[in-house]
């Protein structure tokens, strides 16, 4: 195999510049042109815009502060920052976007946008489709690794966690026109695979491949081959050698190996259909040929050194070195994860890689990729491509504040959590009458599609840093910050809209909408600030800021429905193309979130 140089470190804005873009990059762009011309001599100036109180408008400029402490005592002809706040507000560029502007304290410049302009928007977007107000990120394509469960170990909350937050992101990237690789990077090359083996050789000593009945309950399987390693002296020793015999390829152990984890494999694939979830699988063990060659660029670059008999990379500031070829010789989770890392820059040519694990690993991504960075493979700076990410995300705790456990105190199984979410929610569809209403297909959908979303959504409205509490109780109230509560609101939209007997396709093209109740307004200007927020979600890679929205979104619009007739009012058609332009923006959050709308409750 050769190897090529490492991928050239380059600078790229996330944004691409000949994108209209969101909305805050539209102002920005008017007050780029502002502040070229009232301060010609300072033209590295960004602007600086923020969302500002509603009491003094929709948006400010920042700049005025800032530029006043650069110009001051040049013999600038501003004489304070209201002055520059002033000036940038009068140099703006004529743009219809803008109703007026107001200058505050010391040279903040207030915008009020155009009502009229948010109207043509939001049905320029109905005309046009949602994917007009997709972000467009300059990354080409990112490598996402995550869910990453260990073979013939059962797939835990942790593993959730990852799958559900690491789908989240691939969804927000992919609807921003990244090409994801979403990468499942299993556990698939371990020491343990010594004990499984053997096992699976005394169950079946005739070498008969076992069929998976065979193997049956693979986390009991691996519990009864660890427990014979830990008591039996003379197994433990067969199982290291099996270790040796299966990296050193020796076609029986290679058979067993294929086969273990391919049952793995077909467990968690019921896992990934039943969540929506889509990976790609390139395991430990891919990588594995590229280890020998990536520890070789490594040590050419003079970083891996000799230490107490293991050969290690020493990281400053840490107190333990990266060790990567062990004592004994063997590579272990960090060679793997320099070569993937090695892999994920030269042959997939990725610019953005995102790692998707608990906080527990902070430390070894750290170290990681810091020696990535050593070895040139990773520009020094942050805010330079390509780069790497680790998404890190606490603990799932139970009710008791501890970490979560069932009352067998073992390890929460995933497929039991997805069972009793969606049982809970066809009960309580059954007492609401659904089952005579609706067929039994939808009844399953409907109780399917809240209960897996009240199980993403709990996990995704959190802050991920945070540990957050598992409760069925809580993610399946109809009230509050809850999926239920938000897919609710959304069928509820649909059916003012069905009810309504209009034609909305006709309505989109012959009607106009207008947005002179102040509740009409807000709803339209958060409509509005879709695009940003999904931009800020994928930039700091934080779902709950898209899920903060959503819910934002629903209180929006039942303020504005509380006040605003909609049927048989005369701006009927103006307020339904809202309600439509509200349910599409809800459905869009939901398919990032990777939560399936309902249509009716
Ligand atoms: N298999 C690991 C675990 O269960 C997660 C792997 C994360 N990805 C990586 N490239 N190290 O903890």
């Amino acid at each position: 195999r050769r190897f090529f140089p490492a991928a050239k470190a380059q600078s790229i804005s996330i944004m691409a510049s000949e994108n209209v873009g969101t909305l805050k990059q539209q102002l920005a762009k008017l007050f780029d042109e502002s502040l070229r011309a009232t301060i010609p001599e300072e033209l590295d100036v960004e602007p600086l815009i923020a969302a500002c109180n509603p009491k003094f408008g929709d948006y400010q400029c920042n700049n005025a502060m800032s530029l006043w402490t650069k110009v001051k005592g040049k013999g600038s002809e501003f004489k304070g920052p209201q002055a520059i706040g002033q000036a940038l507000s009068k140099n703006l560029p004529a743009s219809e976007m803008i109703e007026s502007c107001g200058i505050a304290g010391p040279g903040f410049v207030n915008v009020v946008l155009s009502r009229q302009w948010i109207a043509e928007s939001i049905q320029k977007m109905l005309i046009d489709g949602i994917g007009t107000w997709a972000p467009k990120l300059l990354v080409k394509r990112a490598v996402i690794d995550f869910s990453s469960p260990n073979i013939a170990k059962e797939m835990h909350v942790g593993h959730l966690r990852s799958t559900i937050i690491g789908d989240t992101l691939a969804r927000m990237l992919e609807f921003s026109n990244v090409e994801v690789r979403r990468r499942n990077h299993v556990g698939d090359w371990g020491t343990q695979f010594g004990m499984l083996i053997e096992h699976l050789f005394d169950k079946f000593p005739n070498g008969e491949v076992a069929s998976d009945q065979a193997i049956g309950d693979l986390e009991a399987f691996y519990k009864a081959s660890k427990q014979r390693f830990d008591s039996d002296s003379g197994f433990k020793e067969r199982a290291q050698k099996a270790v040796v015999s299966l990296q050193g390829g020796v076609d029986k152990y290679r058979k067993a190996w294929t086969q273990i984890c391919e049952i793995s494999r077909r467990g968690y694939e019921k896992v990934y259909q039943r969540l929506g979830v889509y990976l790609e699988e390139k395991g430990e063990s891919f990588y594995n040929p590229y280890i020998p060659s990536v520890l070789e660029l490594l040590s050419q670059k003079g970083l891996i050194e000799e230490s107490e008999g293991a050969r290690v990379i020493f990281i400053e500031g840490k107190n333990i070195p990266l060790i990567v070829v062990k004592k004994d010789g063997g590579y272990n989770y960090a060679s793997t994860d320099l070569a993937a890392l090695w892999y994920r820059l030269n042959e997939e040519k990725a610019e953005w890689i995102i790692y998707v694990t608990d906080v527990g690993q902070r430390e070894h991504f750290e170290m990681v990729f810091t020696a990535a960075k050593l070895a040139g493979w990773l520009p020094a700076e942050d805010n330079k491509y390509p780069k790497t990410s680790h998404v890190g995300f606490g603990l799932v705790l139970g009710e008791d504040g501890k970490r979560f456990r069932t009352r067998s105190t073992e390890v929460v199984r995933l497929v039991d959590l997805l069972d009793e979410a969606k049982s809970r929610c066809k009960a309580v569809l059954i007492e609401r009458g659904k089952s005579e209403e609706w067929t039994a297909d939808e009844l399953e959908q409907t109780a399917e599609a809240v209960g897996y979303g009240a199980i993403k959504y709990a996990d995704l409205k959190n802050n991920r840093l945070t540990n957050y509490t598992f409760s069925f109780d809580q993610m399946l109230n109809d009230k509050g910050n809850t999926a239920v509560y938000l897919l609710y609101a959304h069928a509820r939209i649909c059916s003012i809209i069905r009810k309504s007997g209009k034609d909305l396709e006709e309505l989109k093209k012959t009607g106009t909408i207008e947005l002179n109740h102040q509740d009409e307004r807000a709803l339209g200007l958060h409509l509005l600030q879709f695009a940003e927020v999904v931009e800020e979600a994928c930039t700091n890679l934080l779902p709950n800021v898209l899920c903060e929205y959503l819910y934002n979104l629903s209180e929006n619009y039942t303020k504005f429905y509380s006040t605003c007739t909609v049927v048989g009012s005369k701006e009927e058609t103006s307020r339904l193309l809202l309600c439509e332009a509200t349910a599409v923006v809800m459905r869009k959050c939901f398919h990032l979130l990777g939560i399936t709308p309902v249509y009716k409750i």
